[in-house]
């Protein structure tokens, strides 16, 4: 099977098996008669926008196509909705707006599924997945059981959770449920966000205006996988305490950064990686993108090698220069 098509680096990678479950039923029982372990070792797929096959899969690729999207009711004040695992991430964001459930918007254009949400608790503009989630149903890779994760189960933290540590490999997520606050306020703290709302003369933003505005600024500085592959920021912005952060504003004072409440600053990757003179340079078919330097593209025929390749040169110049080890963000195979 090949799984270019699968992965919106537009990664040339084949697999053995591939499998497509559109619900929760089938996957238990796939699961519980042994069906699928029989077909070797498991990649859980969704809309392949996190990851970076630098070789062929020998086992089985499961493609979570589960959907579905329903309003549990409102519940202490809170709009509860669930969603399907295959969900589009952002179409169903769409969805609650035009039903008038707020809350989402500054997650807009995100790419992937509902599903995988969580693995990285995607953020964006001021607002991360966490701040509007009530719960999750997985499927048990080992048994074909289902459990419910609560917020606190999944121990989110900085494009983190449970999902990417001690429970990695063992569980698909079948669907999410979101807690959406009735009354909302719209959460315009990123500065870019606010410029954009701004320049657009909304002056009490609803929040459509603010997706809208999301949308605007993502289509400006990320490329639609559509027609340039990418998988979003290819590094996630290293944190540092308070003493390096010191020493970094010493020798940099323009360096953009982010204190943080426990001390220590997140530091903008993007930034560093255009001070090392990155930014729109290619190393053979792999990019980096012009329009922001956090985002690796695939300028067309490039292999997961050349990506790695790639980001092993910027990882190395940032390194030397700014004494900071940038960790890639997409899931590396
Ligand atoms: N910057 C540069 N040069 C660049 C890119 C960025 O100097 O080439 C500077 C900007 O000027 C700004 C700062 O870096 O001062 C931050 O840039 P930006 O607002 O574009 O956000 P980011 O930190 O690069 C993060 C997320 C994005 C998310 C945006 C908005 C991570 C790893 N990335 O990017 O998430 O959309 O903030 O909240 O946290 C993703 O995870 O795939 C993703 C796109």
């Amino acid at each position: 099977v090949d799984l270019s098509t699968l992965n919106t680096l537009g990664l040339p990678a084949r697999a053995a098996h591939l499998v497509t479950v559109n619900s929760t039923d089938v996957l238990r029982k796939l699961v519980a008669s042994g069906e699928l372990r029989d077909k070797g070792p498991l990649l859980v797929l969704g809309g392949g926008s996190n990851l970076v096959l630098t070789q062929d899969w020998p086992g089985c690729v499961l493609h979570i196509d589960i959907r579905g999207r329903e309003h549990l009711g409102l519940v202490e004040g809170a709009h509860l909705l669930r969603a399907g695992g295959g969900e589009n991430w952002h179409e169903f964001v769409r969805w609650t707006l035009a039903q008038g459930w707020p809350g989402l918007e500054n997650l807009s254009l995100i790419p992937g599924t509902v599903g995988a949400a969580p693995i990285q608790n995607i953020g964006a503009y001021g607002v991360e997945l966490a701040d509007r989630f009530d719960s999750l149903e997985a499927v048990s890779l080992d048994d074909g059981s289902v459990r419910c994760f609560t917020r606190e189960a999944c121990e989110f933290g900085y494009r983190d959770s449970v999902f990417k540590r001690h429970e990695a490999g063992r569980w698909v997520i079948v669907s999410v449920t979101f807690r959406l606050p009735e009354s909302w306020a719209p959460v315009r703290t990123y500065a870019e966000l606010s410029r954009e709302l701004e320049a657009r003369s909304v002056a009490e933003p609803s929040a459509v205006d603010v997706s809208d505005a999301v949308i605007a600024i993502r289509r400006r500085k990320l490329p639609d996988p559509a027609s340039l592959g990418n998988a979003g920021s290819f590094f996630k912005n290293p944190v540092v305490d308070e003493v390096s952060l010191r020493r970094l504003l010493g020798q940099h004072g323009d360096m953009p950064h982010h204190l943080l409440p426990g001390g220590g600053a997140k530091l903008a990757a993007g930034w560093l990686i255009e001070r090392c003179g990155w930014k729109g340079r290619d190393l053979g078919p792999a990019g980096c993108y012009e329009h922001q330097a956090l985002v690796l593209v695939n300028r067309g025929g490039a292999s997961g090698g050349d990506i790695m390749r790639l980001a092993a040169a910027i990882q190395h110049d940032v390194q030397a220069r700014f004494g900071i080890a940038l960790e890639p963000e997409p899931r590396v195979i």
